[in-house]
């Protein structure tokens, strides 16, 4: 399958205050991310809080600089892109954010809320925009009356349903929800994980998903990345990743998820916390923490190891 994005050696930093201590630390937020996402697949990134999900998110949409390395879209860098091209590109490119509270412009109509991207980008009418706007608020199961109403008028899964119908009037090729269901009642994260896969099979899109939910992976992503500390350790196809898991912070994962994973063994309990992206390890970011650290681990960083031709891992287990 062809490629609609390729990242390249992506590292994001952020600088941020030392307290007390005064000065400034650097944080290596993400850390030479390689990753390729085909179109019309749903690639799942999975990976513990803090470990920079959002920021490979933020950047890809362009809310974030990167350091160094590309992110291309169909074969152009977007990290050159002017101003026109930019534009361009956020019309293909839309986000839905974890927080549908936030995401949502409280003073806005819900009419105008979808109608904006459409001023700005487009050179459509405002009957064409209505058309579109009342079009897509029934494609994500709401009504046409509810355009008339604010945000606070609505549940946490309907606002969600919402910020999906923002992320389509544009009718983009590509969207990044970055853990769209987290915020929301687990009784109805099944509605809206099942309202991604129904637009996603009718407008062909392609997805790159975010989320801890291993549950939610399984039932809708073709591969999963999983992320440690700004990197991607390993990466292959869902099944694949849950029958055959190889890298030792995949397995921990999976093992708190039994019957999900071929994985039927103990759960595996990491010690310690996610280090600091402020100070990380030397050699493999995982082997403060790793069950499986040998000499070599702290000393040399693990390239990836092909276990198949789409499943690769970085780990010297597997050397
Ligand atoms: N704007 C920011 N300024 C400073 N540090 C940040 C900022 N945004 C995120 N970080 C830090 O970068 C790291 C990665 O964060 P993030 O990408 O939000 O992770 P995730 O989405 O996987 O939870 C974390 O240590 C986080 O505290
Ligand atoms: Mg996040």
């Amino acid at each position: 399958m062809e490629n609609l994005l390729s990242i390249k050696d992506l590292y994001i930093e952020y600088k941020s205050n030392n307290g007390i201590l005064g000065g400034t630390k650097i944080i290596h937020a993400v850390n030479g991310v390689n990753l390729d996402i085909k179109k019309g697949e749903i690639l799942a990134v999975a990976g513990e809080s803090g470990c920079g999900k959002s920021t490979l998110a933020r950047a890809i949409i362009r809310l974030e600089q990167a350091k160094s390395g590309s992110i291309s879209y169909n074969c152009e860098n977007i990290l050159s892109l002017d101003k026109k091209g930019l534009k361009a590109y956020r019309k293909n490119a839309q986000m839905v954010f974890q927080n549908p509270y936030s995401s949502l412009n409280p003073k806005m109509k819900i009419a105008d809320t979808l109608k904006e991207p459409l001023q700005i980008n487009t050179d459509l009418s405002d009957e064409e925009i209505t058309e579109i706007i009342k079009e897509k608020i029934k494609k994500v199961g709401l009504s046409e009356d509810c355009l008339k109403l604010y945000p606070h008028e609505f549940s946490g899964g309907q606002r969600q349903r919402i910020a999906i119908a923002r992320a389509l009037v544009l009718e983009p090729e590509f969207i990044l929800a970055d853990e769209p269901v987290s915020a929301l009642d687990v009784s109805i994260q099944a509605q809206i994980i099942n309202l991604l896969k129904e637009l996603k099979d009718d407008y062909n899109l392609t997805f790159m998903l975010i989320t801890h939910d291993m549950s939610v992976i399984k039932y809708l992503a073709d591969r999963v990345a999983i992320m440690y500390l700004g990197e991607i350790v390993e990466i292959g196809k869902t099944e694949s990743i849950f029958k055959y898991p190889k890298h030792p912070y995949t397995k921990a994962l999976l093992s708190a998820v039994p019957q999900l994973s071929g994985n039927k063994g103990e759960r595996i309990i990491l010690h310690g916390d996610l280090p600091s992206p402020a100070k990380l390890p030397t050699g493999c970011p995982f082997h403060t923490r790793c069950p499986k650290c040998f000499d070599k681990c702290p000393l040399h960083k693990p390239i990836d190891i092909k276990i198949s031709n789409s499943h690769f891992v970085k780990c010297f287990l597997y050397e």
